[in-house]
């Protein structure tokens, strides 16, 4: 088969396509034809050198994929040939063929195409475990979203609402529109506004009971001061950097606020399995009948890999940036 490799960590020209031996999946594992896969952060840091591959993952590019299933482990059951699924993975989404444990499988509901499925899995599990495993999101509680038209974040917007809570996201403001139609509340322009006033503003002096950070250091003392009392921040990535300045633990004390960081690809196999598991009765559901849906931004053909990766470094994308896995 045929994947996207690169020799040296750099920058997005040292992508390129070549032949690789194709995988056999184990006997709880199915092998699929990919039809498409989507771009995450991860894969930028990863082709950077800033993303070590974690033991025993699958040193190919790609953490979600939508294919078609081409063969069956020996002790796999509930699938046949012939079913079309997409799933979460350890690296490996950047190829013509994958081997997928089946507890990681996601069946496709009739309408939903590849492209659209390959753009769920990542952002959706993670947002639903940041929200409902770590932060134990109630209905009527307030949730502020940074990057909200990232991945996750459009993910993230919808999982709110499904639960009956309220989103409030952090974004640049020509993104604005397109966030209020998926949901958010209120959106706050993090380059203009000061977010935690805004936040304090939107939610009468009370601040938000869950807190999405992707930010980091330059965020942790204006989360604190954006967080309700007993809220919850939940710290996914440092996209403006891991360092933390001049921070106060008085409003974490005073107001109780729990703190945890998460990185989906540090997981256990059997910790990913059992989130899919919960995602599957609890989610999986409203993608066939509504009201979520998958945000696609833009569709590459893998031969434009490159392409695909400096427009995601670019910031210009509101949702996923999907790739198409090519025949030849
Ligand atoms: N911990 C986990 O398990 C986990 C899992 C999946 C993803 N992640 C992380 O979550 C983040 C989002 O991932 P993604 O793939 O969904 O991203 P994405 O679609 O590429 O979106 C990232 C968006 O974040 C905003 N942004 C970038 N740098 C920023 C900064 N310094 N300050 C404020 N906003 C900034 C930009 O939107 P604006 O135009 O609004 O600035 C950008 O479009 C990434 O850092 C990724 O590594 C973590």
């Amino acid at each position: 088969m045929k994947a996207i490799l690169f020799d040296q960590p750099g920058d997005e020209d040292q992508l390129y396509l070549a032949e690789v031996a194709d995988p056999s999946p184990a006997p709880d594992a199915v092998l699929l034809h990919v039809a498409a896969t989507a771009l995450n952060r991860a894969d930028l840091l990863q082709r950077e050198g800033n993303y070590p591959v974690p033991p025993g993952a699958n040193p190919i590019l790609g953490l979600e994929v939508a294919g078609t299933v081409m063969e069956l482990g020996s002790e796999v059951s509930g699938f046949e040939v012939g079913d079309n699924v997409c799933a979460l993975v350890n690296g490996g989404g950047y190829a013509q063929q994958i081997a997928v444990d089946h507890r990681m499988l996601l069946k496709l509901p009739e309408k939903l195409s590849f492209t659209k499925a390959a753009a769920i899995p990542e952002v959706f599990l993670t947002a639903y475990q940041a929200l409902h495993w770590i932060a134990r999101l109630q209905a009527s509680e307030t949730v502020l979203i940074h990057a909200g038209a990232s991945g996750v974040g459009t993910a993230a917007i919808q999982l709110v609402r499904l639960a009956g809570a309220v989103p409030i996201v952090t974004a640049s403001g020509h993104k604005h529109e397109a966030l209020a139609q998926l949901g958010a509340a209120r959106c706050i322009d993090y380059r203009t506004e000061d977010f935690a006033e805004a936040v304090l503003d939107a939610t009468a002096g009370k601040g938000a009971d869950v807190i999405l950070d992707f930010v980091g250091g330059p965020y942790l003392a204006q989360n604190m001061q954006s967080c309700a009392t007993d809220g919850r921040i939940v710290s996914l990535a440092a996209l403006g950097g891991a360092r933390v300045q001049d921070f106060s633990m008085a409003p974490f004390l005073r107001k109780r606020i729990q703190l945890t960081g998460t990185t989906m690809r540090s997981r256990t196999d059997e910790y990913r399995q059992r989130l899919t598991a919960d995602f599957r009765r609890d989610i999986w559901p409203y993608f066939a009948d509504g009201p979520l849906q998958a945000v696609v931004d833009t569709i590459y053909d893998w031969a434009d890999v490159a392409a695909a990766h400096r427009y995601m470094a670019s910031n210009a994308n509101v949702g996923k940036i999907v790739m198409t896995i090519g025949l030849d």
